[in-house]
């Protein structure tokens, strides 16, 4: 939209006009394209989903849902290793960064997150009217001193763990380390966290202002169903609760999300096969000359030493592979795969081959 569309919009708050908005990945739909753009996981999900999903949808939908999905929070918390009122269920686990930047930050408060990462923190502070605050990671992907600086306006932190599009991992002493550097609350976004086996949800326990949040968009292959949660004190679930829709989490979703949480063997078994493909797609890559970021998430990060990332993005989706061009401006660009099946990934191969083969 032109200035002069914008200027008809009196009633939209100016930072609201200003805003670009956050702009997801490509979702084209039907099974022509090999979609490894968006970090969804390539198998289906346990069929325990699909039973429990069914059978609600049988006994009808002409209820409202329970507002705390207490079916999900009670399956999930022994697994987790808290009580179930340590546990805020939303839409997405971007529902659940959107709930906590609501409650946390107004105008004029920084958010920081390191650099680059999950593009969503940036909008989500525009729309509160915050100050975006966010520091490059170190070349090798640590954290630099400037990211432990302390500052009275400091509202929050965001640290995705792994971080996209690097799949690379901190370990939980140094994210201790940050949340005693700083006096503000360090939300962990563990979206990809299944993958790495390691997680902070342990130490939520130690202080009120370490928030985890997961979503069962990835290693539980549901980012159709939309269902994250957060992890955090009581207290803390407390004060969020009053932000979001009553009824953010629907029955289908909420069931859905219970029984998937409890096929913890259907789990362990996808993050196997994940990984095992993720090795084999690191090495494919290498060994063509692309640098590859070692990665602990679901998704690797590259760059070839001689070709240019948007020419390798076009050359697939040409050939009806989708990848994830990422650019970051003065910090330069790259691709990001997901890691698909193993007949994805020899798909991916045989075309990057033959662009690598032109001269
Ligand atoms: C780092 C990170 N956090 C959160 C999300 C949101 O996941 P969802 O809203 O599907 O739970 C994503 C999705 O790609 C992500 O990459």
């Amino acid at each position: 939209m032109n200035d002069h569309d914008k200027s008809r919009l009196t009633f939209f708050r100016d930072d609201i006009l200003r805003m670009r908005g956050y702009q997801a990945g490509e979702q084209p739909q039907g099974d022509k394209i090999i979609k490894l753009n968006t970090n969804e996981n390539p198998y289906p999900c346990s069929p325990s989903v699909v039973q429990a999903i069914r059978s609600v949808e049988a006994g009808g939908l002409q209820k409202y849902p329970d507002a705390s999905a207490t079916a999900f929070c009670t399956a999930a918390a022994p697994i987790l290793g808290v009580d179930p009122n340590w546990i805020l269920c939303g839409n997405g686990s971007d529902e659940i960064l959107s709930i906590v930047t609501r409650a946390m930050v107004g105008p004029g408060q920084k958010v920081r997150w390191p650099f680059p990462s999950y593009v969503l923190y940036s909008v989500l502070t525009d729309i509160q009217g915050g100050l975006s605050d966010p520091v490059s990671f170190a070349p090798d992907w640590n954290l630099t001193d400037e990211f432990y600086s302390d500052q009275d306006q400091l509202g929050l932190v965001f640290l995705a763990n792994p971080n996209s599009p690097s799949g690379t991992l901190l370990d939980p002493e140094k994210v201790l380390e940050l949340v005693n550097a700083v006096r503000c609350p360090v939300l962990i976004d563990e979206a990809y966290a299944d993958f790495a086996g390691v997680s902070c949800v342990d130490l939520v326990a130690q202080n009120e202002r370490i928030l985890v949040s997961r979503t069962l968009s990835k290693s539980h292959g549901l980012a159709g169903l939309r269902f994250g949660y957060l992890v955090a004190q009581p207290q803390i679930i407390e004060q969020l609760v009053k932000i979001k829709d009553s009824y953010n989490c629907d029955a289908l979703s909420i069931a859905g999300a219970t029984a998937a949480i409890t096929d913890q063997v259907w789990l362990r078994q996808n993050v196997e096969k994940v990984r095992s493909t993720r090795q084999e797609l690191s090495e494919q890559l290498e060994s063509m000359g692309f640098e590859v970021t070692p990665s602990s998430a679901n998704f690797v990060w590259c760059k070839h030493c001689d070709r240019s990332s948007l020419e390798i993005y076009e050359y697939l989706k040409s050939n009806q592979l989708l990848v994830r061009y990422m650019e970051f401006g003065s910090w330069g660009d790259g691709i990001r795969i997901t890691v698909g099946t193993d007949d994805q990934v020899d798909a991916l191969v045989t075309i990057l081959s033959s662009i690598l083969k032109k001269p």
